[in-house]
């Protein structure tokens, strides 16, 4: 359905229930064309621009983005620095197991950058980089971010995901800030049942969690709300699907089985790997966290995802045709404590107010991914035999 309401705020595409991506995504191009035709009638497409104009000629700002040195932070920082020169991005990261400097390696003699090795609850230490670098954004990726080590150890969690959080906010409402991203997850809705392909996940859709960490990622998101409500801290959140892409660490679903597929070692899938993810191309991501940052209405939460359903196992079979390596290395193991069975983002509000649409299908950013990770092996190799971790040391040892 294509409307165009008194208001003329909002394109609302609908999505019903068994629509397949590809006839969704069909269907929603078209509505997307139909939507330029109507040009300066459509308040949202004006605005989207003219916002986009209006901070292109107010000053470049200072970006501070956490956790930039791991999987969606990485790619983000490229996004920004490639489409956004003029800014300023103060990379801030505490180099985890899950961080991986190297990665950042093409930025780091870039004068518009600045890797800061810092945690962010390091409350001391945030608020010296405050005082430097006087933020006018910052943008919260730092987050502890793998579901089974959140069963094994929930304490960091809680700890890097929610006070962490807490430390950033409150160095914000100290020194100022035009806007405090919050980067959160799907996850935080709890799953859906697979019977019910009709259903979906929008921003009204009530928190229900199921595991340690997304129990933190919902926590951390009420805190971000309450600052706002509270002291009117200038907020936005994003709870995005499933990504996958470039330089995603290879302990998550996608990048182990290339890699393990590659080495001939089994591919461990829970369960029957019936389980459906929204899964989303990482720049897709990016792009809508940057429409929302320069865009979006503050203390809103806009949901991030692409119809692009999947079931694991599917996608563990996906890769090994594109290997052209054997099914049989597929290994059926028992599945994860709570295990989400389905999540679905219903994307509409991000569309209808900001314009943002996934731009990569499935089908072409699996194979764009593979292709990447068959490319980079030197990139995921050394995460796999550890040296990864030397590359701090390497870089600012004897600076
Ligand atoms: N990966 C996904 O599919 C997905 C989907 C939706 C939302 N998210 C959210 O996006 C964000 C980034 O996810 P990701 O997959 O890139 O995670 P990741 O694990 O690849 O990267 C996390 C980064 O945060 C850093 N970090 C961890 N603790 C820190 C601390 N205390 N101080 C400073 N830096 C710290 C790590 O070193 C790492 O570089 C997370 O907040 C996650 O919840 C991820």
């Amino acid at each position: 359905m294509f409307t165009t309401p008194d208001d003329c705020n909002s394109m609302i595409v609908k999505v019903s229930g068994n629509e397949r991506p590809e006839t969704f995504f069909a269907r929603r191009n078209k509505q997307a064309t139909k939507s330029r035709d109507i040009g300066d009638n459509c308040k949202f497409s004006y605005n989207v621009e003219v916002q986009y104009k209006r901070q292109q000629e107010d000053k470049t700002l200072n970006i501070i983005v956490t956790g930039g040195a791991g999987f969606i932070g990485s790619n983000f920082v490229f996004y920004m620095i490639e489409k956004h020169p003029e800014d300023r991005i103060i990379c801030v990261d505490s180099l985890t197991y899950a961080g991986n400097l190297s990665t950042l390696e093409s930025v780091m003699d870039n004068p518009a950058f600045r890797f800061v090795k810092l945690d962010i609850r390091d409350r001391e230490g945030v608020e010296k980089l405050f005082v430097e670098e006087k933020p006018d954004v910052v943008v919260n990726f730092a987050a502890e971010s793998h579901v089974d080590r959140s069963i094994e150890n929930p304490g960091i969690f809680l700890e890097t995901n929610i006070m962490g959080t807490a430390v950033l906010m409150d160095a914000c409402r100290k020194y100022g800030i035009q806007r405090f991203h919050q980067v959160s997850t799907d996850e935080v809705y709890g799953d859906l049942p697979l019977d019910r392909p009709d259903l979906f996940f929008t921003e009204e859709t009530p928190i229900h969690t199921s595991s340690p960490y997304s129990t933190s990622k919902a926590s951390a998101d009420l805190l971000v709300l309450a600052y706002h409500r509270t002291y009117g801290l200038p907020v936005t959140i994003s709870r995005c699907s499933n990504n996958y892409g470039p330089y995603q660490f290879p302990e998550k679903l996608i990048p182990l089985m290339i890699a393990n597929a590659l080495h001939d070692q089994p591919l461990p899938v829970y369960g029957e790997g019936l389980n459906v993810r929204d899964w989303l191309y990482v720049e897709d991501h990016c792009k809508a966290i940057d429409l929302i940052l320069r865009g979006g209405r503050v203390g809103e939460v806009y949901n991030i995802g692409g119809h692009n359903e999947m079931r694991n196992i599917d996608i563990v079979k996906l890769i090994c045709a594109e290997l052209g390596k054997p099914e049989s290395l597929i290994k059926y193991v028992t599945d994860r404590k709570g295990h989400d069975q389905r999540y679905a983002i219903d994307p509409a509000k991000i569309h209808g107010e900001l314009g943002w649409l996934p731009e990569t299908m499935f089908k072409d950013g699996i194979k764009k991914t593979i292709h990447w990770y068959l490319d980079n092996q030197a990139w995921w190799e050394t995460i796999r035999s550890g040296e990864y971790r030397n590359y701090y040391e390497k870089m600012y040892g004897n600076r």
